[in-house]
């Protein structure tokens, strides 16, 4: 039997590039997943961390603007601080973005749409003052730790329990953590007097 010209095209080694097709599950839908969890709540669940993940999305890339742009003489250790808070926040854009493919959703991944859905006011594209840095770096982990403490106790109360574990033991965590690591550089001391003291 020979083989035809057709099956022969198949098994080629040429590479199938610039193939298009229509969408497999729209954004903002849920399929089926045998998780025991209903259907409305896996929906809720995926809405509300779909808006986390785009803001946490902008509060890392924040932490890599701000890591790439700062100046002065805390260079150093903020250089270094903010990378390793951008390399711990994208563990948690990983865990948020798999957490809602579990869950049936669909994560926003693309930058103009997280540009679209983040609460995260827009920086500028220039270079800040470090306490401008750090105002924006704290005003952003407020928004996602306000969401995140509301989003978990509505997790909690529909039963769905690893949503609410992951919205509870990592992204608060984390989030508190690293707001103690960048306030703690807008304390207003003595770098080297200390403040006059009155000894009697
Ligand atoms: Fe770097």
């Amino acid at each position: 039997m020979s083989i035809s010209a057709d099956t022969e095209f198949a098994r080629s080694a040429r590479p199938l590039s610039g193939q298009r097709a229509h969408e497999i599950q729209a954004f903002g839908s849920v399929v089926s997943m045998p998780i025991v969890l209903d259907e409305k709540t896996r929906r809720e669940s995926q809405t509300n961390l779909n808006q986390l993940l785009a803001d946490t999305i902008t509060l890392r890339d924040l932490y890599k603007k701000h890591h790439w742009q700062v100046s002065g003489p805390t260079f150093y250790q903020l250089h270094l601080l903010f990378d390793r808070h951008f390399n711990e926040q994208n563990e948690l854009v990983d865990l948020i973005g798999e957490r809602i493919m579990i869950l049936g959703g669909v994560s926003v991944a693309m930058s103009a749409d997280v540009a679209e859905m983040t609460l995260v006011p827009r920086p500028p594209k220039g270079r800040e003052e470090v306490p401008v840095q750090i105002s924006r770096l704290l005003h952003a982990h407020e928004i996602v730790l306000r969401e995140t403490r509301a989003m978990a106790r509505l997790a909690a109360q529909q039963g769905d329990d690893g949503t609410n574990d992951l919205l509870v033991s990592s992204v608060i965590r984390m989030n508190e953590t690293q707001v103690w690591f960048v306030a703690e550089h807008v304390v207003d001391g003595p770098l080297v007097h200390a403040d006059e003291q009155t000894i009697e």
